[in-house]
């Protein structure tokens, strides 16, 4: 079966440590929000609909561990974990919808129990959702997907960065089940290689036909015709169809256009944010300086050099030919076709 990297057992969360990937791997054991806030601000667990499924079992940790003895003490622990799991990583919009709609769900209880009950339901909910939506978004990426095509994909927008499945990759598993022949090109993904260490990982978990490529190669492969169409993730889409998504995805669009091939981007409606109206709005995260100066754990770099780390860029939205959810297919122009289907 396709990796789940998300379990909820008994009174505990199970994270597959993506750290460690492809090494090792080690499943980690969190009982209360400061652990899973750790989790995704190192990411053991990361991709925006992952975080977003973490953040709901963070919450649904707090009530569970939380002494408070009435229910109003319980909503105030509930929105001081929420504030922090939140702000682990601002970019994807997952994470603070999945942790509001479980924080929403305690609101609207009763009594002490019945809030804690409902908000460990609302998680498990929002996880069955997205792995359910996945397979939908699969389905319908498959009328883009040509009986036998190389697809350059870039990060990892598969089973590792959802609850299971995968968005991007959800999409090549469905052409996988359908009968297609599928090859998929994998971008490394620096600073850190989610390309190389969790996409091939899992593709070649699956028995998916892959080859591994350095970021820098995807221009001279597009130029060579030697891919038929690109599908990528997406971490916040604006309501005029901007995208952020792992950095280095902007370039790989432009390059696309240059060469006349297709470039798709896969995400649940949960990504889709309709309150910015461009991609100019986007938080874009900042990351630690090291991820670029070292390289698994070695330094790469001087030690005095200056570093910039952003971890998203915006690919704006005349480069993207369709956004592919659970719920349909937006074409351009997008701001219709999302205000559809996010309604
Ligand atoms: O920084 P990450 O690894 O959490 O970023 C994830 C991405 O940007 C992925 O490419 C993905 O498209 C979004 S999650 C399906």
């Amino acid at each position: 079966m396709t990796i789940e990297p998300i379990a909820w057992d008994s009174d505990r969360l199970r994270l597959l440590d993506q750290t460690r990937l492809p090494v090792e791997e080690v499943w980690l054991e969190l009982t209360n929000h400061h652990e899973v806030a750790e989790a995704i601000t190192s990411m053991r667990v990361r991709g925006a609909p992952a975080i977003g499924v973490a953040g709901a079992y963070g919450i649904a940790l707090a009530a569970l561990s939380s002494a408070a003895s009435d229910l109003d003490a319980l909503i105030a622990d509930l929105r001081s974990a929420a504030g922090q799991l939140i702000a682990t990583r601002p970019t994807g919009a997952n994470l603070s919808w999945a942790v509001k709609r479980t924080l929403a769900a305690a609101q609207a209880a009763d009594g002490l129990e019945e809030a804690r009950r409902a908000a460990l339901n609302e998680a498990l909910l929002i996880q069955r959702e997205d792995i359910e939506g996945n397979r939908a978004l699969g389905q319908y990426g498959l009328e883009l997907v040509p009986e036998r095509a190389t697809v350059l994909t870039h990060c990892n927008a598969g089973a590792l960065a959802t609850a299971g499945y995968g968005t991007a990759l959800g999409i090549v598993r469905a052409a996988v089940e359908a009968g297609r022949q599928i090859n998929v090109v994998v971008t490394e993904t620096r600073p850190l290689s989610q390309g190389a260490r969790l996409t091939a990982w899992e593709l070649l978990r699956d028995g998916i036909a892959c080859r591994l490529i350095v970021d820098s190669a995807a221009g001279s492969l597009l130029q060579q015709g030697d891919a038929d169409l690109v599908v990528v993730g997406a971490d916040r889409i604006a309501a005029n169809g901007d995208t952020a998504n792992k950095i280095g995805t902007y370039p790989i669009a432009v390059l696309a256009r240059e060469h006349g091939v297709p470039f798709y981007v896969a995400a649940p409606t949960s990504t889709i944010d309709m309150s910015l109206r461009s991609g100019d709005g986007i938080v874009i995260e900042e990351r630690p300086a090291d991820e670029v100066s070292s390289s698994a754990g070695r330094r790469i770099a001087p030690e005095d050099v200056q570093v910039s780390n952003p971890a998203f860029d915006v690919t704006p939205h005349d480069l993207i030919a369709a956004i592919i959810t659970e719920r349909g297919i937006a074409r351009q122009p997008f701001v219709d076709a999302l205000r559809n289907l996010t309604r």
